[in-house]
């Protein structure tokens, strides 16, 4: 039975129910004033009823026609009445079923628009409106990231492609310098896919939480990061205090080392420096990593998290990154409900900033 029917259905019945209602307390107050029976004074008449008169009765027959008829009226209207009403009340409701069911079939960009004043409907439609605005722009994200990872992926295939083509056709080819070119460019392909795969696999459910102390992540990141430090010519100066943190100690590890690994490499040239340090503050563990390095605008900074971001100095820097870095460190610390905050340093350089929650007080160690 639709909600239309039932609404109907219980509109004529209250209508009934009040209609039966005042008929009986009429009738009651009728017949506090009317006597059962009447003592005739005409002779004629007392001949033939035998003295009195069915007062009551004689009522009933003239009342409950009528009471009916009321009541089927009120019937009748009531059915219509609610009918009508129901549709009305209930319009909103086949605007937001339509929008469903268009979201259903894939239509993202149709948002319900709920005209009028701020009534249950209209707080679900905009709920509604919300949700598909946020899912057509996940979606558009997932898109763009799939375009995108699919170019990147084609990038090292294609170069591969390209230097077997040019060692088919020269006679004279050095299959030493071939193989070793070949072999770099595999490498980035397999770095890319890792990437990818680090970046699917950060999932809110995948991991379970222990205590985890970032002061100790630090010292290991910058433990395995010293003989690429020391090659760039780059000092790592750490420092802090035991700030524990809850999460999956692998990811944040990968979070930790991706951070000094770019404060590395996307350094000065030459006398760089980088400054990693641990602590705890409003009860959450924090991490800084800062590096020196060429100015940067806080536009650029903006968007360096998102996805096959490169930054300026690709040209001017053999570390050809995948530009997946810190769209990882992003995931892992959103799965960890954290925070991640970059700032360019006014001497140039960056400055990021990752605040993770503390174990609940039952869990820590
Ligand atoms: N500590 C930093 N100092 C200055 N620039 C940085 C720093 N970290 C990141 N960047 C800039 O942000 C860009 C994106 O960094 P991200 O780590 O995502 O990619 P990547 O380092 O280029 O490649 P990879 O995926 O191999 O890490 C970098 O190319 C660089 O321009
Ligand atoms: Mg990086």
């Amino acid at each position: 039975m639709s909600v239309r029917v039932k609404l109907t259905l219980s509109y004529a019945g209250f209508l009934m129910l009040a209609g039966a209602l005042l008929m009986a307390a009429v009738w009651v107050f009728l017949l506090a004033y009317v006597p059962e029976q009447a003592m005739l004074n005409n002779a004629e008449d007392k001949d033939k009823l035998g003295g009195v008169f069915p007062v009551r009765s004689a009522l009933l027959d003239v009342f409950a026609p009528r009471a009916a008829a009321v009541l089927a009226f009120l019937l009748v209207f009531g059915l219509v009445g609610g009918w009508i009403l129901a549709g009305r009340m209930l319009a909103p409701l086949t605007r937001i079923t339509d929008a469903t069911r268009m979201a259903t079939s894939g239509s993202l960009s149709h948002r319900i628009q709920l005209p009028g004043r701020g009534d249950e409907f209209r707080e679900l439609a905009d709920a509604f409106d919300t949700m598909l605005e946020r899912l057509e722009a996940h979606v558009a994200e997932q898109q763009r990231f799939a375009a995108n990872a699919s170019h990147e992926l084609r990038t090292p295939l294609a170069t591969t492609q390209a230097l077997l083509d040019v060692a088919r056709s020269d006679p004279h080819r050095d299959i030493d310098e071939l193989v070793e070119r070949l072999r770099i460019v595999n490498t980035r392909a397999i770095d890319l896919t890792e990437a990818l795969l680090v970046l699917s696999r950060a999932d809110k459910q995948a991991f379970t939480r222990e205590p985890v102390d970032l002061s100790l992540l630090m010292e290991e990141a910058a433990e395995t990061l010293l003989p690429l430090a020391e090659k760039r010519g780059v000092t790592i100066d750490t420092s802090g205090d035991i700030a524990t943190a809850s999460g999956s100690p692998a990811l944040l590890l990968q979070m930790t080392t991706n951070l000094v690994h770019n404060a590395i490499v996307h350094n000065l040239p030459e006398l760089g420096s980088v400054w990693v340090r641990t602590g705890v503050r409003s009860g959450s563990a924090v991490l800084t990593v800062e590096n020196s390095g060429e100015k940067l605008s806080p536009l650029l900074v903006s968007t360096l998290t998102e996805p096959f971001q490169r930054g300026t100095e690709r040209i001017h820097n053999d570390h050809a990154g995948v530009g997946l870095g810190l769209a990882i460190v992003q995931r892992i610390i959103h799965v960890h409900d954290g925070s991640l905050t970059l700032t360019p340093r006014a001497d140039g350089g960056l400055r990021i900033a990752v605040q993770l929650p503390a174990p609940a007080p039952h869990s820590a160690k």
